[in-house]
């Protein structure tokens, strides 16, 4: 078999793929060869078996990692990464002792972010999240679901998603865009809620789907955001069109958003902070993946961790993300977010890499594609210059990945002193 990327000497820490929905076991192989070609993984072996089937091509890549630790790339699927601006006096007055809700109420949050994107042009846009993508992609990310949802009108949702569909041309980074037109009722719009909603649908929805914009349709289901009733005619009318459906369920309060995910057959449920048992068995019967973001949970200094150890061990393959926006959680890395979900979900290290993997590869129907580091996956990884990957989420804080790989090509190397030592 060819290859064109060869991986030699590597510990190998990876979930591996089931058929099932079920949480994925995972594994750790030492001694290590990985083989790609044309972007795509074609052998892994232990104990540095020199396969004699696999002829390199000339201008093959190959890296000898000297015992180093390699893990599939992330996939984040769950961010907000469009905004103009940012809202650390938001941050400062929560530290004072404000309420993401009192400052919410008093024109801050989402409405903050929807006024500042309304200024920008797609170009002032696309400047401001390539760095941010870069970010990503340096912490060892190499795949994130995008949403749209601080436009709020037909040309700034489409805007913000143009800029998404330009990012994942020009960036290496893979961009999996989510339309949320329905992340909160437009100041205008307050006494006639229900014409925004037709605006949702019935104009924003349309064009998305025919300019083939996005993949996923997301609502925020909260009673004082979108309702379950309201919710439930934006989600259904999203799979009449062919969307894949998410939803942000049960955050703040327990309403009804996981139930109707499951109703609906939604790709994912996610926050779930306030869900209950019923909910994850209707998870579980319709096969919707939670996800946790407990990364929000902290930054609002709040103390409610989804249940998340419960729903794994229900049987859910649980994911897990970063919720990456300007108000409720503003870091891309997601090594910090495994150290989070060890100290606050109570994951070992193993589930914490399993969730921010392959199951947060289920939770945007990539499955198939990424998340584990197996024959016919795609060659997505990061090479961690540490003794195990254990170490990861213990020593947390410092970005200790050092070559990221994406589709069998190095994408971004870390380089500085702090990177190549632990
Ligand atoms: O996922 N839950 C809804 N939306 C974001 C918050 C966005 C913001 O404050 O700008 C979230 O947490
Ligand atoms: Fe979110």
């Amino acid at each position: 078999m060819k290859a064109d990327f060869l991986l030699k000497n590597a510990q190998l820490a990876t979930p591996l793929g089931s058929p099932e929905f079920v949480p994925a076991k995972f594994i750790v192989i030492e001694n290590a060869v990985l083989a790609a070609h044309r972007g795509k993984i074609v052998f892994v072996a232990e104990n540095n078996k020199e396969a004699s089937e696999i002829e390199l091509e000339e201008s093959a890549q190959v890296i000898d990692c000297n015992g180093k630790t390699v893990t599939p790339g992330f996939v984040d699927c769950h961010t907000h990464p469009v905004f103009h601006g940012t809202r650390e006096d938001e941050f400062e007055m929560r530290v004072m002792g404000k309420t993401y809700e009192e400052i919410a109420r008093s024109g801050g949050g989402i409405k903050a972010s929807v006024r500042s994107l309304k200024q920008a042009s797609k170009d002032e846009l696309l400047a401001e999240m390539l760095p941010r993508l870069d970010r990503f992609l340096s912490h060892g990310t190499t795949t994130i679901e995008a949403k749209s949802g601080y436009g709020l009108s037909v040309e700034d949702e489409l805007k913000s998603l143009e800029v998404i569909c330009e990012a994942n041309r020009v960036h290496s980074l893979d961009l999996v865009a989510t339309f949320l037109g329905a992340h909160e009722v437009p100041d205008e719009y307050q006494s006639n809620r229900s014409d925004y909603i037709d605006l949702v649908i019935k104009e924003m929805m349309p064009l998305v789907q025919n300019q083939k914009l996005a993949d996923f349709c997301d609502v925020f289901c909260e009673s004082h955001v979108f309702n379950v009733e309201e919710s439930r005619k934006i989600l259904q009318a999203a799979k009449d069109l062919g969307f894949g459906l998410k939803i942000h369920a049960d955050q703040l309060t327990h309403n009804g958003g996981t139930a109707l995910a499951a109703e609906l057959g939604a790709v994912s449920a996610d926050h779930l902070e306030f869900s209950t048992e019923k909910d994850w068995q209707d998870m579980l019967d319709s096969q919707v993946v939670p996800v946790m973001l407990p990364g929000a949970v902290f930054f609002l200094g709040k103390d409610r961790y989804a249940p998340a150890k419960r729903m794994l061990e229900s049987g859910l393959p649980v994911a897990i993300a970063t919720d990456f926006n300007p108000g409720t959680y503003m870091s891309e890395s997601m090594p910090l977010i495994c150290t989070l979900s060890c100290l606050k979900l109570k994951f070992t290290p193993a589930q914490a890499f399993t969730a921010v993997t392959y199951h947060a590869a289920l939770a945007i129907n990539r499955g198939n594609l990424l998340g584990t580091l197996e024959v016919d996956k795609e060659a997505d990884l990061v090479i961690w210059d540490v003794p195990n990957y254990k170490y990861i989420p213990y020593h947390f804080g410092a970005n200790l990945a050092q070559t990221v790989v994406k589709s069998g090509k190095i994408v971004w190397k870390n380089e500085s002193p702090e990177y190549t030592k632990y």
